[in-house]
């Protein structure tokens, strides 16, 4: 995590507010109406400061706020001192937690009976099933912001272990759109080249995964200057980055190409020993997907005849033929947890909170909750978010006629034109 040298009295938070106009325009008009009065949110997410300014939109809304990490290296401690100054927030995480601190400070937060959970990877929404069900049986509902998140409540949808109705924030186009292709793609490769203090122009970097954050990378890589491989198990997606004219190969090949490794699949054992043992003295490798679980570490180290750190977040493996592989921010995900990181730029994370905030207030304003499942988001909440951001931004966009909507709303098209 960056050093953050202000003063003691700093807020840490201002100028990601001046950065994220449409929470300030989601807070601006909540602050008549309170929309979420009476109502306890739960937030479990990456504790830097762009969350912070989410927490204080949900505040400012009216909501009483309990906030936890989702990743014990992403938790800022200024950020958390700062909310929990706040009347009515409750911080459960601090800076230097573990893995371990993080499952105690859940359950600590879960006893305390949230009513809405905001989350990222799911976490504390598996927690109340296995562990808490009293408080699942009574949440209103909840918003998972991330695919690793929403791929596990789907898989609990599919169980019948759902009690509450989950809206798939991350599967919204005005989230997965930008934030997960541009918000992860830029801070991914930003981290590495900060951490590393390398030139990617001119190397070759390969990407694992083609979804919305591998394809986001891999086009940014491009940019830069690299020549980019790609690695996939669909064939839609190896057929896709081929037509955008990356190289795409089975790890096993590309394994020996790379000067940089990124994975991107949400996936587990991605890049195993038998990739490492073909490996370029050198190679770089750093995970972007939620766990650090994509690149098989525990192979790396039992191959591995030393060990060394030989800067910020960066872990040399020497294997005994001399070969050293370099693993960035333990494998944990590099933009969020590496020494520099400040997380997705506060620009996407804008409509990904704004997304998330207007999701809340849908679930605490609706006449009707829906029963327990996995959900979309609502269109005109998607459209919302994303004309706020486009007003911001001073963009001004057209608007359909009348005979533009009644043209596409017939089949018989002759008849209206
Ligand atoms: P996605 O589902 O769109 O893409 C994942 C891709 O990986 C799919 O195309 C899938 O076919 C491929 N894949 C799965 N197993 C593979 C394997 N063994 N080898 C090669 N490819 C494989 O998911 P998305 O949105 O791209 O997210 C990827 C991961 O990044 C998730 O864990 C997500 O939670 C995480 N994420 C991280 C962010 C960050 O800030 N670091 C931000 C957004 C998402």
């Amino acid at each position: 995590m960056v050093e953050r040298d202000r003063p003691a009295d700093a807020d840490p938070l201002a100028w990601i507010r001046a950065q994220t106009p449409v929470l300030q325009s989601l807070a601006e008009d909540s602050a008549e109406r309170s929309p979420l009065d009476g109502l306890t949110v739960a937030v479990a997410s990456h504790l830097e400061p762009k969350t912070g300014v989410f927490v204080e939109t949900l505040h400012e809304a009216g909501a009483d706020v309990l906030f936890t990490g989702s990743n014990p290296h992403s938790v800022h401690g200024d950020v958390v001192a700062h909310l929990d100054d706040l009347d009515g927030v409750r911080g459960f995480a601090w800076e230097g937690m573990d893995h371990d601190d993080l499952d105690i400070a859940q359950h600590e937060l879960l006893a305390a009976g949230p009513d809405v959970v905001c989350s990222d990877g799911a976490e504390l929404l598996v927690k109340a099933h296995a562990e808490h069900p009293e408080v699942a049986d009574d949440l209103l509902g909840a918003a998972e912001q991330t695919t690793s998140g929403v791929s596990r409540v789907e898989a609990m949808d599919a169980d019948g272990a759902l009690s509450v109705p989950v809206y798939r924030v991350n599967h919204t186009p005005v989230k997965h759109w930008f934030d997960n292709v541009h918000g992860t793609g830029e801070s991914a490769l930003a981290n590495v080249m900060l951490s590393t203090n390398t030139v990617l122009s001119g190397s070759t970097v390969v990407v694992a995964g083609y979804g919305y954050v591998g394809r986001g990378i891999a086009q940014k890589a491009r940019g830069i200057g690299a020549r980019t491989v790609v690695t996939e198990v669909d064939p839609r997606k190896a057929l896709q980055a081929h037509m955008h004219g990356h190289e795409v190969r089975p790890m096993a090949e590309a394994a020996s190409e790379g000067d940089l490794f990124v994975t991107a699949t949400g996936n587990c054992h991605v890049i195993r020993e038998e990739h490492f043992d073909r490996m370029q003295d050198g190679t770089v490798l750093c995970n972007v997907g939620h766990r650090n679980v994509e690149i098989a570490i525990d192979d790396l180290r039992s191959m591995s005849v030393d060990r060394a750190e030989m800067g910020d977040g960066i872990t040399c493996f020497e294997l005994p033929d001399g070969r050293v592989v370099n693993l960035l921010a333990d494998g944990e995900l590099v933009n969020l947890a590496g020494p520099f990181s400040q997380g997705h730029p506060a620009g996407v994370m804008d409509t990904t909170f704004g997304a998330m905030f207007a999701t809340v207030r849908h679930l605490a304003t609706a006449d009707e909750v829906p029963a327990p499942g996995a959900y979309d988001v609502p269109t005109r909440i998607d459209r919302e978010v994303a004309s706020r951001k486009l007003d911001a931004l001073g963009v001004d966009v057209d608007e359909m006629t009348d005979l533009q909507e009644e043209y596409l709303a017939s089949w018989d098209r002759e008849s209206v034109v």
